[in-house]
This record gives C-alpha cells, structure tokens and sequence, in this order.
C-alpha cells in the first residue's frame, strides 16, 4: 500500500499536481452538465466530520461523493464519542479502518494533523482555524475558468488574516501571484507564514492602497466560526475594510472579486457588489463540488 496522501493543506499538492486538479475539476463540471455517469467510486465511503456549521462543505462532499458513485456519512461531536473525550488518535484509527476517505472542519489546525497522523486513509481538511484549503481549489477554478491562469496576477486580501486569507499565502506560492493583504493592525495573519512567503506576499494597512491595480480582490467575514463575541469589537476595526464598488474602481480593469460565503451585506462587502448580475461569487460556491470531486477523484486513485 503506498504511503497514506493527506490535503491539509495547499503544500500536500505541488504547484504540478495543483494545476491538473483544476484542469481536472473543469473537465468533471463539463461532464456533470452533460450528463454524464460519473459513479467511478461504487463503495467507496467518505466520513464527514462537522465540529462546526456549514452549508456549502457539506453539501458539496456528500453530492460530489453521491455523483462519484460511494456514500458520505455525517458525523458531529455531539453524536459521537468525540464529543465525549475519546482521543482523536482512536477515533482517527477506528473511522479510518472502516471508510475510505475523511474530511473534517474543526477548531484547531492541530486536530487534523494529529487525526491524519494516525488515519490509515486520505484526511481531507474541510476547515480549522488556521486554513480553508478546499475553498482555494474552488476560488482558483473560478477565476481560470473566467480568466485563465492566474500565475504572474496581482491579487488582493481585504479583511481578518484568518484562515481563508493563509490559504491564500499558500495559493500565492503554490499558484505564483502576488498577494497584498488589506487589514487592520492586530488582525494579521501568522507572521511566520508572511515571513516564509515574503517574496510573493505583502502586508498593506490602507484598503485602497493595496487594492490599487488588483485583478482579483477577495474577503470573508470579519469574525469567523469560534469569534461570535468579537463581532461588534471587529466591526468596529473592520469598518473601513469593505469590498465596495470605491474599492473595486481602484483595481485593474476587468477585476473579479470573491467572497467564500456566507458573506454579511453591508459588513465586509456591500449589497450592491454580492448582487451584481456578474458577480463570479455563485460560480465560486459552486465550484466547491467539481474541485472537491476532482480532490476526491485524485486521493482514491492514488490508493489502487
Ligand atoms: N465557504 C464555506 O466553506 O461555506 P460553508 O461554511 O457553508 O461550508
Ligand atoms: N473564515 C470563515 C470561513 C467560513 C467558510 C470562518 O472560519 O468562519
């Protein structure tokens, strides 16, 4: 059996095996509107574990794996022994012996490393507090499906330094595009990574500064999953970082800007920019079933 392949992160791929998923993700999509029977994985099983909320995650492995032929199955602490103190090494080591693939959005970063470490499967990471990894193959299929590569482009983060915003550091490598990160003092993202990414990655206070020439200007809400009781102290931070059409006239021409949702009108973006008819923010959420049954795709066939 080959060595177990984890996606924690966007560094598990490299920048090769990055582009053909993409390519990979367009190619299923074409497919899918077509109609095609895509059930390649009969039997196959994905654990889907939920320490947090979600719609879009959600839906996207359980249709995606449903459509690729195998089973999803929905697990959250509260109706498993996780929730009740059992070690996540025995639960890593029970769950993987009975399914073939596990995705899970929890807390901290560490809990899915410390799950795929002792996972005898492929460990998805469907979220943690420190990256969205999933999220990023979706944004990056939507912007090559509306403008090709993205190599050598100037993209734009305004808003928290959270987990959407350090995968997107690990893009920047990963994909080579230059990132300014717009955001307010105390909510940068870990110095580390901006130190280790320096080349490509730069901290810029001011929104309208850093979004000056941008070909993509992306953002999140202001307080994550986990940061309820910090809304109004960042919205109060935050205020002069919203993606509004002020914004958007400062950047290059032909600009697309992305949300991962769910997105607060009026907070982080204006209303009038989440319901512009071209906005690529709905291909973005969407994209998550094709990038995510292309990740799938690539993870079981790496085990045959
Ligand atoms: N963008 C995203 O991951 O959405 P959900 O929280 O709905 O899964
Ligand atoms: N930064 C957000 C992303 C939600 C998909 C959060 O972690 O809540």
């Amino acid at each position: 059996m080959p060595e177990t392949r984890h996606f924690l992160t966007l560094l598990d791929f490299s920048p090769a095996e990055l582009d053909q998923l993409i390519t990979r993700a367009i190619e299923l999509k074409r497919a899918h509107k077509a109609g095609a029977d895509q059930r390649t994985f009969p039997g196959k099983v994905l654990a889907m574990i939920f320490a947090k909320s979600s719609t879009r995650t959600r839906v996207s492995f359980e249709a995606g794996m449903a459509q690729l032929g195998g089973h999803a199955m929905f697990l959250s602490p509260q109706d498993t022994q996780l929730g009740r103190g059992e070690p996540i090494e025995d639960s890593a080591r029970v769950i993987s012996s009975m399914v073939d693939l596990v995705m899970i959005r929890t807390f901290g970063h560490d809990i899915v490393e410390r799950f795929a470490a002792h996972s005898s499967v492929p460990v998805i990471n469907g979220l943690t507090d420190d990256y969205h990894p999933c999220q990023l193959l979706a944004d990056i299929q939507t912007w090559v499906e509306h403008r090709g590569s993205i190599a050598g482009k100037s993209v734009c983060w305004v808003g928290d330094g959270n987990n959407m915003c350090q995968s997107y550091i690990n893009a920047a490598r990963q994909f080579d595009f230059e990132l300014r990160i717009a955001c307010p003092k105390g909510f940068e993202p870990n110095e580390r990574l901006v130190a280790a990414n320096a080349a490509r990655v730069r901290i810029e206070h001011d929104p309208l500064l850093a979004a000056a020439g941008a070909d993509l200007v992306v953002t999140d809400v202001w307080a994550s999953m986990g940061q309820e009781e910090e809304q109004l102290k960042r919205a109060r931070a935050f205020a002069r970082y919203q993606v509004n059409a002020e914004l958007m006239s400062r950047t290059a021409s032909g600009a697309l800007y992305m949300h991962c949702l769910p997105a607060h009108r009026g907070e982080e973006i204006s209303a009038e920019l989440m319901d512009a008819p071209a906005t690529v923010i709905w291909d973005e959420a969407e994209n998550r079933l094709h990038a995510q049954k292309a990740l799938m795709e690539t993870l079981l066939l790496a085990r045959r």
